[in-house]
């Protein structure tokens, strides 16, 4: 009897034990110590060489940062942080021990130790731990954990830069990507250049929101840029937190600011501006020699600064159409028997490849650079989904995946509607933890080549330091979870009530982060019976509670268990999620729900939609949301550059007489309205007949935001088909132009 209580009550001290760690990323191994050390008891710090006095130095300011502890200089016989540098260890690594008299040994590498003292920083200031009482063994998952910034759309001073760098310490990311230059805006200094910073890093303007098409600009000027001075500051600074600072200089598209500088290096001689509007520019560097000697000055500059062995050079979005019209460009095709101009990117990148490689460093680029075949040496970056990243790895080329739908951070991240404007998509906390660096698909031996994984911050719609911030966290801890622990990383409800005392240590860290966690997320489901909702947070200990009449007071609202809503009529729902108190956690999530005759039925595309646009897969187009504007991405299906046929099955032969689709029009984003929609119809679904179609003359006079109806005398059917024909290339002129353009469907509605 005795013993079984006593393991009873060691089982319970353990669960307990476990649960006060609010460490994130959480470490790949934790085990109960029988030393306890004591975290009011810790004085000082000491460290075994003096290289890790930066790193004692750095934490210490962290920790008075957070609580205003200052740790002795002098090093005391107890409540002692020692810092134990192992030569032999892994790069990474380190062990933390807790020790008698309240001393704590942190050992491994220099960055282990590093990383060490970053779980103990969060370890000592977490409110709801007292004593330090768990061994830690750990080390990263990943090579590469990173986060971009993208400081040309918006310039972001040196102090915030640095304070990006620590939010990026503190979660064990060691990459920081800086984009540097861009249509927008140029923002490093290169010496031999000086127009690209003093024409190169000023805009006349921003265009306001998305008033893209009629333009409206806000008149404010936008400059700014990075001394080299300032630029190794910034290095020095991620250097001593271990982190390697990539520098991005985007070649040969998104140049337009470069090229406003120095408009000889274009393929035609044209006076332009620096851009005041987002999207791709189809004027792009040429591809003349002379543009590449201007390129390898500018590499020589930027190699000189930076250390990182990874050079970004790009080569995303780069519209060919100026290529194709240009004696040089087209002399090169010739010259070197190259097909098409996919090719002559693929020769423009292995020039300059084959220069940065000369210098001992490795490229790295957008997954464009595979088009037309691969630099030697080039690493590749797979934004647009996982495909390029599986393409290069299978090659035995490095990879670091940033898919959109998982590591874009500027897409939404809750569907309030109090959510700040952004680009568009839907990449929730959850999402992002839910990633898997390495595809599936991908052959065992290949697997090797994924360094990791990447969030982008792209700031076109995101003005200000706080709103970077915002964006950032807490996906970023997520993703610093999935790349540090790896697959010995928790279930997502684990971690998302670690998350909840994160936020505190965020707070202690002036870091803005977003709330989104607590928010419920209304769930479509089709079932034999219609359309059916879940309600889901995944959150425990909280309630989720929702109602459809706008009269109760949300003290009267309904709890959602895992019984489905089934929704039969055109309604609004709310829902939001209280904690035992009755507080509300969240803001109040609400959605529009139109019922008609197709809602709820079975419906599929062929071709399925992009795996970068799918949210929710075939069913929203039957879930009763009609995608809004602007799109937030989960409420759209895409394809790209893809005809798609559509089939509803009513279920029964049903009488019906309108038939419509909600498509989308958004040019900025490449998305257009159809060329053609044909309408058929059918009893058995073998034997179709066409009912309509609608003509490209009829889709440009449709007005903006409505949809193409097709009207007709009533008639009974069981299956509808619309064949949706996309516009065949992006027509010159436009963002894009002569790329596949995007084909986005929402709502299919029967009547
Ligand atoms: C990108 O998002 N254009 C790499
Ligand atoms: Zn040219």
């Amino acid at each position: 009897m005795y013993k079984k209580s006593l393991f009873i009550l060691i089982f319970l001290f353990s669960q307990v034990v476990l649960y006060a760690q609010n460490i994130i990323p959480f470490p790949t191994s934790i085990q109960l110590s029988s030393t306890n050390v004591s975290i009011d008891a810790i004085q000082s710090i000491r460290f075994s060489d003096e290289v890790l006095r930066s790193n004692a130095e750095i934490f210490s300011q962290y920790l008075q940062n957070i609580n205003g502890k200052i740790l002795l200089a002098k090093p005391a016989s107890n409540g002692t942080i020692i810092l134990q540098l192992d030569k032999q260890a892994k790069q990474e690594a380190y062990t933390l021990t807790p020790l008698a008299n309240n001393n704590i040994e942190i050992k491994g590498s220099e960055s282990g130790i590093f990383y060490g003292l970053m779980t103990l920083l969060q370890w000592m200031t977490d409110p709801n731990s007292k004593t330090i009482n768990a061994s830690i063994q750990d080390q990263p998952s990943f090579l590469w954990r990173g986060m971009h910034l993208d400081v040309c759309r918006h310039f972001f001073p040196i102090a915030f830069v640095k304070k990006y760098i620590d939010i990026l310490a503190l979660h064990k990311m060691n990459t920081f990507h800086w984009h540097l230059t861009d249509d927008q805006g140029w923002r490093i200094e290169i010496k031999k250049y000086p127009l690209l910073t003093s024409i190169g890093s000023k805009r006349k303007e921003t265009m306001m929101d998305k008033h893209f098409n009629p333009y409206i600009g806000d008149q404010i000027p936008v400059e700014g840029f990075y001394t080299q001075t300032e630029i190794k500051e910034v290095i020095d600074y991620a250097s001593a937190r271990h982190i390697t600072v990539v520098p991005e200089i985007e070649m040969p598209g998104h140049s337009v600011a470069a090229l406003t500088a120095y408009p000889q290096f274009a393929c035609k001689d044209s006076i332009v501006d620096v851009m005041t509007t987002w999207g791709v520019s189809s004027n792009v560097f040429c591809t003349k020699d002379a543009t590449i000697h201007f390129l390898e000055d500018i590499l020589d500059e930027v190699i000189s600064l930076f250390p990182s062995k990874y050079i970004h050079i790009g080569g995303d979005e780069v519209p060919k159409e100026n290529w194709k019209s240009c004696a040089a460009c087209q002399k090169n095709i010739k010259e070197n028997h190259l097909k098409n101009e996919h090719e002559l990117q693929s020769y423009f990148i292995k020039k300059i490849d084959a220069y940065i490689s000369s210098k001992g460093r490795n490229t790295i680029g957008w997954d464009e650079i595979l088009e037309g075949g691969l630099a030697p040496n080039a690493t590749v970056m797979s934004w647009r989904g996982e495909e390029g990243g599986i393409a290069a790895a299978k090659q035995n080329h490095g990879v670091v995946m940033t898919p959109g739908s998982y590591c874009y951070f500027d897409h939404y991240q809750g569907k309030k509607a109090t959510e700040p404007l952004a680009i568009g998509g839907f990449t929730t906390v959850e999402k992002v933890y839910g990633y898997q660096p390495i595809p599936a698909l991908l052959p065992k031996q290949n697997r090797k080549y994924i360094l990791g994984a990447q969030g982008n911050v792209w700031t076109e719609y995101i003005p200000t330091s706080d709103h970077v911030e915002y964006m950032a966290v807490p996906r970023l801890c997520a993703l610093a979870e999935v790349l540090w622990t790896g697959d010995k990383r928790k279930d997502y409800g684990n971690f998302a009530k670690r998350l909840i005392t994160h936020f505190s240590f965020l707070e202690k860290n002036k870091i803005n982060y977003a709330k989104n966690i607590f928010d419920v997320e209304i769930k479509s489901n089709i079932s034999a019976s219609g359309l059916q909702l879940n309600m889901h947070n995944a959150l425990p200990n909280y309630t989720i509670k929702y109602t459809m009449d706008t009269t109760l007071l949300e003290a009267d609202w309904k709890s959602a268990d895992s019984t489905p809503i089934s929704i039969r009529q055109s309604a609004n729902m709310k829902a939001a999620l209280f904690n035992d108190k009755g507080e509300k956690m969240g803001a109040v999530v609400s959605q529009s729900y139109v019922v008609n005759l197709a809602t709820g039925k079975k419906v599929n595309n062929k071709p399925a939609a992009s795996s970068y646009y799918n949210h929710g897969g075939n069913t929203t187009l039957v879930d009763g949301i009609i995608g809004t504007l602007p799109w937030t991405g989960s409420e759209w299906l895409g394809w790209s550059g893809k005809n798609v046929e559509t089939i509803l099955d009513l279920g029964t032969k049903t009488t019906v007489h309108s038939v419509s689709m909600h498509y989308l029009s958004d040019e900025a984003s490449w998305i257009y309205l159809p060329q053609q929609i044909e309408l058929w119809v059918s009893i058995d679904g073998k034997q179709y007949i066409q009912k309509g179609k609608i003509t490209e003359k009829d889709i440009l006079q449709l007005e903006k935001g409505s949809s193409p109806v097709f009207q007709f005398e009533p008639l009974s059917t069981r299956f509808i088909k619309l064949v949706s024909t996309c516009i065949p290339k992006i027509p010159a002129g436009k963002p894009g132009a002569t790329e596949d353009a995007w084909l986005f469907m929402s709502e299919l509605v029967v009547e």
